[in-house]
């Protein structure tokens, strides 16, 4: 789990972080003066600096300009602004592709992708490793000490993948160390398929275009090297961070459920896990996604205090039509993320860019200045966020955990499955939605974790799982947990290879039941359901044929050829009980499933009863937050006097919330 470190080195004496990207290379130097006057104005206590001042920083090879950012970390310094220094590697210069092209990624066919972007490094690049590095121990070296100096920053968003040829020896490596010798490596790749035998190591690749599915257990190794030897690129810039500069500590920033890397092995890595998170306005559900991913971020960090060191103020400029944040709106989703665990709330940018590929992209300072409404939004956010000070530190608790896995996710999906329709982003948002309406919170874990604290485990889709999770998936239920298990789990080992027998073969004892056919269903037509009570639902595109084994039917299917069959199942079995979806319920019926699994483990929410809709109500140390994400007024009763920390006011009774308010009330003595 995160480092010793921890968010407290930040926070101590500062409160809650507040402030964004700050990329002053863009600007003359008399801009920095305003800049940083501004800042202070607005209550910005941490900026990320450098993140691409790769090539301003190293002209040409092995020179060093180093004066700039003297003078800028110098002015953030003497302002008390805390600087989150970044390793700048996320985008080498143009010098080092035109020199060196074998520090330039190539894709699945072979082409190369050129610098004038960003992200222009193959993470195997032995030259780009030796490039990297030796610019991050000067950076270490030249700023080692530096007032300002509070956090690293390795890299920017890791995510780039490469299928050359130096990639190829490093997936090789890496492959001898998972599966031994050729034989381990043909028994777990399933190489008897389609005369896929290897005879040398030499012959073994990375996925490249192939002319029909490739082999996804290749695939699958694919992934995981992938998020290995970026995470080994990291690694070795975060050791030379640490070897010169011990005591400060270092993050990278993430990105919520980004597929291609794993999370999980990557965050005990950090001192302090951050995040990006940028919701899109015109998703209905973005309020949810948001405190998924956040939950998320927390989780990762084992629960503790995480860092939202980016998102936007207003609109992004990268998708393709870029809805603005009404009023509001900032101040509703920074608070979300404080509530959810974040010791801050950061922003990309500082200063709109006049030029480049982000020039429409919003910042904390717009191109029209500081006379504008956002910025006026900003600092009085800013403000706002210091009557939080105590905030920080705090812990979410929670009896609730989400399992998520990133393999399982790889392996689901894969190219040539029973249907591309179920995907993992979706079923945890699915299943996460009904918990997040009733304030009950949650924690992610992957499937490996210890749930002994948890009273209820939520798996929305587990395809690929291990004997030894499996196992402990049932001990948990026998020991007296509460598990619910959504469709198409169970069903494929660590190689991908299919589970034979009757599925979910190695939930099968723990879930009471058991099935021998998946059949996804026509798309127009929803899947009619009924409890056992006959109260019908719907479902959709999903179905099993499946066979009680001690559980109990609580919804059957009640047309076509499954009718009567098993929809959901319920086992008491052990101390505990199991719950089987075998379908997607539409979000009424899963909610009702929610509920009675919830009342199964005796977990409530963060209020005495469900908040209205649209209204967040989660709760971090003793500050409950209620947070209106709906488009109307709602009322909230509360049992306990409360001060609200925003405003000073006292709560009592009911709480009224205007659309996108907030209050975080105390209780008080
Ligand atoms: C992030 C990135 C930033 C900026 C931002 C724009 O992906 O880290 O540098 O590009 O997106 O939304």
């Amino acid at each position: 789990m995160a480092g010793p470190l921890g968010t407290h080195t930040l926070t101590a004496g500062r409160g809650l972080l507040f402030g964004g990207d700050y990329n002053p290379e863009q600007w003359p130097e008399h801009v920095w003066e305003e800049d940083v006057e501004l800042m202070r104005a607005a209550g910005v206590n941490l900026v990320t600096v450098g993140v691409f001042s790769w090539a301003r920083i190293e002209p040409e090879p092995g020179a060093r300009d180093f004066g700039w950012l003297d003078r800028v970390l110098g002015l953030l310094a003497d302002a008390g602004i805390a600087v989150d220094l970044a390793t700048p590697t996320a985008s080498p210069p143009p010098w080092l592709g035109h020199r060196w092209p074998g520090t330039l990624p190539v894709d699945e066919s072979g082409h190369r992708l050129w610098y004038g972007a960003r992200n222009q490094f193959c993470p195997s690049s032995p030259v780009y490793r030796e490039r990297a590095l030796a610019l991050v121990t000067d950076l270490a070296d030249r700023y080692a000490g530096h007032p300002a100096l509070a956090l690293w920053h390795v890299g920017n968003e890791y995510g780039q993948i490469c299928h050359c040829d130096d990639s190829a020896a490093a997936f090789r490596a890496w492959l001898r160390e998972r599966h031994g010798d050729l034989d381990g490596l043909n028994e777990a790749w399933g190489t008897t398929f389609w005369s896929q035998r290897y005879s040398d190591w030499a012959e073994v690749i990375p996925p490249r275009r192939a002319p029909y599915l490739i082999n996804p257990t290749q695939k699958l190794d694919w992934a995981r090297f992938c998020s290995d030897a970026l995470l080994e690129h990291y690694r070795a810039e975060r050791d030379v961070l640490r070897e010169r500069t011990p005591g400060v500590p270092v993050t990278t920033n993430f990105m919520g459920l980004f597929k291609p890397v794993d999370y999980w092995q990557w965050a005990p890595e950090e001192d302090i896990v951050s995040n990006d998170w940028y919701p899109d306005p015109a998703d209905p559900l973005f309020p949810v996604r948001s405190a998924l991913t956040h939950d998320l971020t927390r989780s990762l960090g084992g629960g503790r205090p995480w860092l939202l060191l980016e998102q936007a103020t207003t609109a992004v400029n990268w998708r393709p039509h870029n809805l603005p944040k009404p009023a509001g709106q900032l101040r509703l989703e920074s608070l979300q993320a404080v509530a959810r665990g974040s010791d801050g709330s950061c922003y990309f940018q500082w200063r709109a860019s006049r030029f480049g590929a982000e020039r429409f992209h919003a910042a904390m300072l717009p191109h029209a200045g500081p006379d504008t409404r956002l910025h006026a939004e900003v600092r009085a956010h800013g403000a706002e966020l210091r009557r939080l000070s105590e905030v920080a530190g705090q812990p979410v608790p929670a009896r609730v955990a989400v399992v998520h896995d990133w393999p399982s996710w790889w392996a689901l999906e894969e190219a040539g499955r029973p249907s591309d329709r179920l995907t993992v982003p979706d079923q945890l948002l699915s299943f996460y939605r009904p918990l997040w309406e009733r304030g009950v919170a949650v924690d992610l874990v992957p499937p490996s974790a210890d749930l002994s604290g948890y009273a209820l485990t939520v798996v929305p889709n587990l395809y690929l799982v291990s004997d030894e999770d499996a196992a402990a998936l049932t001990a948990y239920v026998r020991d007296g947990g509460v598990l619910v298990v959504g469709p198409f789990s169970g069903v494929a080992d660590p190689n991908g290879h299919i589970r034979t027998g009757r599925f979910p073969a190695p939930l099968r004892d723990v879930l009471g039941a058991s099935g021998e056919e998946w059949l996804p269903a026509p798309e127009d037509r929803p899947v009619r359901c009924a409890w056992a009570d006959g109260t019908p639902f719907d479902a959709r595109t999903w179905t099993e044929l499946l066979r009680a084994e001690g559980a109990e039917p609580v919804a059957v299917f009640t047309e076509g050829d499954l009718a009567g069959r098993p929809a959901v199942l319920r086992h008491r079995t052990g101390a505990g009980a199991a719950w089987y979806v075998a379908t997607l319920p539409e979000h009424d019926a899963l909610a009702e499933l929610t509920g009675r699994a919830l009342a199964d483990a005796g977990v409530s929410g963060a209020l005495a009863g469900p908040p209205p809709p649209g209204v967040e109500a989660v709760r971090r140390g003793p500050v409950l937050f209620l947070l209106n994400h709906g488009t109307t007024e709602a009322r909230v009763p509360v049992t306990e006097p409360a001060e609200d920390l925003l405003t000073g006011s006292r709560a009592d009774g009911t709480v009224t919330l205007a659309p996108r308010a907030v209050v975080a009330l105390r209780p008080l003595a």
